[in-house]
């Protein structure tokens, strides 16, 4: 195992009802007025807005809105949210609704305190001042929810980029009320169920020799997703199996996954983020299409990896391919695509994802990808 530090700062309540917990975590803190976050309407067709609104009333917490925030959230949104904030003083943000809304949230409460361009924490380094960000979380997928990572795109560059300001960027307290994903279209289970696999896959497929513990955890976790989203694709309310999705998909990006481990990968998640910025797809549709192209690519470097998968996660000790043509399947049987056609990207646009500014090269770990490379993965993707 190598050395490590962990600190997660992040306050995590759990379980069904629990949002009308929200108000009396931000009178705690001090909090007399937030701006809630919010994406396009899905909070207020199955509760979750008027529980929210009920807490903070019940508590004394006034509070201002933000409404529209977008799959893949744009930039612009959160330059909207810090004007908000800022003339309406709201002394903490908010968010309710899924990785997209958590992470607008958190871009604006960078901004707000910030004399720059939030852009710069984008680009360049952690922001060193933030307003205090909290979450009711309504889809299980990015581990926003208990990560200091913020990902937003620029409206006219269509840059998809990552703001990584922990533990400044936590959610000082998160609610996950799993019966609120009752209401999920299936296709949203699914992808957050390969996004939260792919987070797993991004340190587990790092060039670590096999761990103990670690690599167990990471096995597990993957398993315990897989289950969980073959039941809740038949039975979308069944209770248990939300519960066992939505922690594990939290667990998958909280940083316990990279205990002992080291940097993970990133090479798949930089270049899905081309494509969700470019062609504003849904995050976990596109690591369908280029996760099992990434592996295929390095499966030289990780072929005594990719066969302990198989063993450990699909029960069967099998070539490095088959593994891969078994997890491609299993994305298809959950309804999501695996190649770039499934999506109707064309091959003629390989060269412009692999030069989208989303990508910063060289990217992955330990082997590291050029452009060439990229394209060449994009097109075992086709
Ligand atoms: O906008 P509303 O109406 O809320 O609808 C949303 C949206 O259409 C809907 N939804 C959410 N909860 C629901 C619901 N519909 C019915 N019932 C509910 N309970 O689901 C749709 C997708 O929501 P979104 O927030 O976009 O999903 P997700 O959580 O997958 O977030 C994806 C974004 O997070 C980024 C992705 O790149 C993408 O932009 N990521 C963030 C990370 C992080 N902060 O650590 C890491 C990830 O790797 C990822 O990059
Ligand atoms: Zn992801």
């Amino acid at each position: 195992m190598k050395d490590f530090k962990f600190h997660n700062p992040t306050k995590v309540i759990f379980g069904r009802g629990k949002i009308s917990e929200i108000g009396k975590e931000l009178k705690r803190d001090g909090i007399k007025k937030v701006l809630m976050v919010a994406g396009k309407g899905s909070i207020k067709r199955n509760g979750v807005y008027e529980q929210t609104i009920e807490s903070l009333k019940n508590n004394g917490i006034k509070w201002v809105e933000l409404w529209g925030i977008m799959p893949n959230p744009r930039l612009s949104k959160v330059y909207e949210g810090i004007d908000i904030a800022r003339e309406d003083d709201c002394d903490a943000v908010l968010a309710v609704g899924g990785g997209s809304v958590i992470d607008a949230a958190k871009g604006i409460a960078a901004g707000i305190p910030y004399d720059g361009d939030v852009w710069d924490f984008y680009t360049g380094g952690p922001p060193s001042k933030v307003h205090p960000i909290y979450d009711i979380l309504t889809i299980s997928a990015t581990g926003s929810e208990m990560n200091g990572n913020s990902v937003v795109t620029k409206d006219d560059t269509l840059e998809k980029k990552g703001m990584h300001g922990a533990p400044l960027t936590n959610p000082r307290a998160s609610i996950i009320d799993p019966s609120v994903q009752f209401s999920l279209p299936k296709e949203q289970t699914a992808y957050g169920a390969i996004d939260a696999i792919t987070h797993v896959a991004e340190f587990y497929f790092n060039g670590s020799k096999e761990l103990n513990f670690p690599d167990r955890l990471c096995e597990s976790l993957i398993r315990t997703i897989i289950d969980n989203t073959d039941v809740l694709l038949d039975n979308p309310e069944d209770y248990d199996a939300r519960a066992e999705l939505a922690w594990s998909a939290t667990m998958a990006l909280n940083g316990m996954t990279a205990v002992g481990r080291g940097r993970g990968d990133w090479a798949s998640h930089q270049i899905e983020h081309a494509l969700s910025a470019i062609y504003d797809i849904a995050h976990g549709a596109g690591l369908a299409i280029v996760l099992p192209a990434v592996l295929e690519f390095n499966r030289d470097i990780h072929r005594d990896k990719i066969e302990q998968f198989g063993e450990r996660v699909f029960g069967a000790r099998e070539d490095a391919d088959m593994v891969l043509e078994r997890l491609r399947n299993m994305y298809v049987e959950w309804g999501a695509p695996v190649r770039l056609s499934d999506v109707g990207i064309p091959e003629e646009d390989i060269p412009k994802i692999a030069s989208n500014g989303s990508i910063g090269y060289p990217i992955g770990h330990p082997r590291k990808l050029s452009r060439e490379d990229v394209e060449a993965i994009l097109r075992l993707a086709l």
